[in-house]
Protein backbone atom coordinates (compact mmCIF):
# COMPACT_ATOMS: atom_id res chain seq x y z
CA UNK A 1 0.00 0.00 0.00
CA UNK A 2 1.66 3.49 -0.77
CA UNK A 3 0.79 6.50 0.47
CA UNK A 4 -0.06 9.54 -2.39
CA UNK A 5 0.83 12.16 0.20
CA UNK A 6 4.36 10.84 0.82
CA UNK A 7 4.85 10.50 -2.77
CA UNK A 8 3.78 13.96 -3.46
CA UNK A 9 6.29 15.30 -0.88
CA UNK A 10 9.19 13.20 -2.14
CA UNK A 11 8.26 14.91 -5.94
CA UNK A 12 8.21 18.30 -4.09
CA UNK A 13 11.71 17.98 -2.25
CA UNK A 14 13.52 16.60 -5.38
CA UNK A 15 12.16 19.93 -7.77
CA UNK A 16 13.48 22.06 -4.62
CA UNK A 17 16.81 20.34 -4.89
CA UNK A 18 16.78 21.04 -8.44
CA UNK A 19 15.47 24.02 -8.80
CA UNK A 20 18.30 25.19 -6.00
CA UNK A 21 21.16 23.67 -8.52
CA UNK A 22 19.74 25.15 -10.96
CA UNK A 23 19.87 28.84 -9.44
CA UNK A 24 23.29 27.74 -7.93
CA UNK A 25 25.19 26.94 -11.40
CA UNK A 26 23.11 29.58 -13.46
CA UNK A 27 24.68 32.33 -10.67
CA UNK A 28 28.41 31.01 -10.82
CA UNK A 29 27.75 31.05 -14.41
CA UNK A 30 27.21 34.55 -13.97
CA UNK A 31 29.75 35.48 -12.24
CA UNK A 32 32.65 35.42 -14.32
CA UNK A 33 30.94 37.72 -17.15
CA UNK A 34 29.52 40.07 -14.15
CA UNK A 35 33.31 40.19 -12.86
CA UNK A 36 34.69 40.75 -16.27
CA UNK A 37 32.11 43.50 -17.35
CA UNK A 38 33.01 45.10 -13.90
CA UNK A 39 36.51 45.02 -15.31
CA UNK A 40 37.53 43.34 -12.15
CA UNK A 41 41.09 41.59 -12.12
CA UNK A 42 43.23 39.40 -10.27
CA UNK A 43 46.95 41.00 -9.83
CA UNK A 44 49.37 37.87 -10.65
CA UNK A 45 51.63 37.69 -8.40
CA UNK A 46 55.28 39.57 -8.78
CA UNK A 47 57.87 37.25 -11.15
CA UNK A 48 61.55 38.20 -9.68
CA UNK A 49 63.91 38.03 -12.54
CA UNK A 50 67.85 37.69 -11.15
CA UNK A 51 70.23 38.04 -13.52
CA UNK A 52 74.06 37.86 -12.83
CA UNK A 53 76.53 40.63 -12.81
CA UNK A 54 78.30 42.01 -15.35
CA UNK A 55 76.20 42.33 -18.23
CA UNK A 56 77.45 42.38 -21.35
CA UNK A 57 79.61 44.84 -22.66
CA UNK A 58 76.91 46.45 -24.22
CA UNK A 59 75.51 46.81 -21.19
CA UNK A 60 72.12 45.13 -22.03
CA UNK A 61 70.66 41.89 -21.20
CA UNK A 62 67.80 40.74 -23.07
CA UNK A 63 65.69 38.48 -21.09
CA UNK A 64 61.54 36.91 -22.79
CA UNK A 65 59.88 39.69 -20.97
CA UNK A 66 62.16 42.58 -20.44
CA UNK A 67 65.50 44.51 -21.26
CA UNK A 68 67.78 44.85 -18.26
CA UNK A 69 69.98 48.20 -19.12
CA UNK A 70 72.98 49.31 -16.92
CA UNK A 71 74.49 52.24 -16.95
CA UNK A 72 78.94 52.53 -18.10
CA UNK A 73 79.39 52.30 -13.93
CA UNK A 74 77.08 50.02 -13.39
CA UNK A 75 75.60 51.65 -10.78
CA UNK A 76 72.42 51.87 -12.32
CA UNK A 77 70.16 49.88 -13.99
CA UNK A 78 66.49 49.73 -15.44
CA UNK A 79 64.58 47.44 -17.40
CA UNK A 80 61.70 48.18 -20.03
CA UNK A 81 59.61 45.97 -21.24
CA UNK A 82 59.64 43.82 -24.37
CA UNK A 83 56.12 43.89 -25.45
CA UNK A 84 55.20 46.73 -27.47
CA UNK A 85 52.71 49.09 -26.66
CA UNK A 86 50.70 49.07 -30.38
CA UNK A 87 49.44 45.10 -30.52
CA UNK A 88 52.08 43.13 -28.31
CA UNK A 89 54.42 41.88 -30.80
CA UNK A 90 58.27 41.27 -29.31
CA UNK A 91 60.59 44.49 -29.62
CA UNK A 92 64.10 43.97 -30.34
CA UNK A 93 67.29 45.98 -29.03
CA UNK A 94 69.07 47.86 -31.94
CA UNK A 95 72.52 48.11 -30.41
CA UNK A 96 74.08 50.04 -33.09
CA UNK A 97 70.72 52.47 -33.42
CA UNK A 98 70.56 52.48 -29.50
CA UNK A 99 67.14 52.06 -29.61
CA UNK A 100 64.09 49.57 -29.31
CA UNK A 101 62.24 49.15 -32.55
CA UNK A 102 59.28 46.81 -32.93
CA UNK A 103 59.61 44.30 -35.85
CA UNK A 104 55.84 44.48 -36.87
CA UNK A 105 54.97 47.95 -37.71
CA UNK A 106 58.43 49.77 -36.56
CA UNK A 107 57.31 51.74 -33.38
CA UNK A 108 60.78 52.62 -31.71
CA UNK A 109 61.76 53.55 -28.17
CA UNK A 110 64.38 54.93 -26.47
CA UNK A 111 66.40 51.93 -24.18
CA UNK A 112 64.26 53.71 -21.28
CA UNK A 113 61.44 52.82 -23.17
CA UNK A 114 60.56 56.41 -24.16
CA UNK A 115 58.51 56.08 -27.54
CA UNK A 116 60.31 57.37 -30.27
CA UNK A 117 57.83 57.25 -33.73
CA UNK A 118 55.86 54.40 -34.96
CA UNK A 119 52.03 53.55 -34.12
CA UNK A 120 52.25 52.98 -30.73
CA UNK A 121 51.48 55.55 -28.40
CA UNK A 122 52.52 54.40 -25.14
CA UNK A 123 55.96 54.32 -23.85
CA UNK A 124 57.14 50.40 -22.87
CA UNK A 125 56.17 49.86 -19.04
CA UNK A 126 59.73 50.00 -17.08
CA UNK A 127 59.96 47.34 -14.28
CA UNK A 128 61.62 47.94 -10.65
CA UNK A 129 64.94 46.77 -10.47
CA UNK A 130 66.98 45.90 -7.09
CA UNK A 131 70.73 45.88 -6.97
CA UNK A 132 72.62 43.23 -5.19
CA UNK A 133 75.98 44.52 -3.73
CA UNK A 134 78.59 42.68 -2.01
CA UNK A 135 80.07 43.85 1.10
CA UNK A 136 82.50 46.22 -0.96
CA UNK A 137 79.74 47.55 -2.69
CA UNK A 138 80.42 45.75 -5.70
CA UNK A 139 76.71 45.20 -7.74
CA UNK A 140 77.01 41.27 -8.23
CA UNK A 141 73.69 40.76 -10.11
CA UNK A 142 70.24 42.36 -9.98
CA UNK A 143 66.85 41.48 -9.45
CA UNK A 144 64.17 42.75 -12.14
CA UNK A 145 60.23 42.57 -10.59
CA UNK A 146 57.90 41.45 -13.47
S1 LIG B 1 52.96 45.86 -32.66
FE1 LIG B 1 54.68 47.05 -32.37
S2 LIG B 1 54.42 48.66 -33.73
FE2 LIG B 1 52.69 47.47 -34.02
Amino acid sequence: MSCPHASSDDRRSVLTAVLRWTAAFSGLALIHPLLKFTGFTVKPKPRYVKVAAPLPRSGVHAEREFFLFASPDRQTAWAVSRTCTHLGCRVNFLEDKQMIECPCHQSRFSPQGLRLAGPAEKNLPAFPVELQKDETGSVTGYVVTI
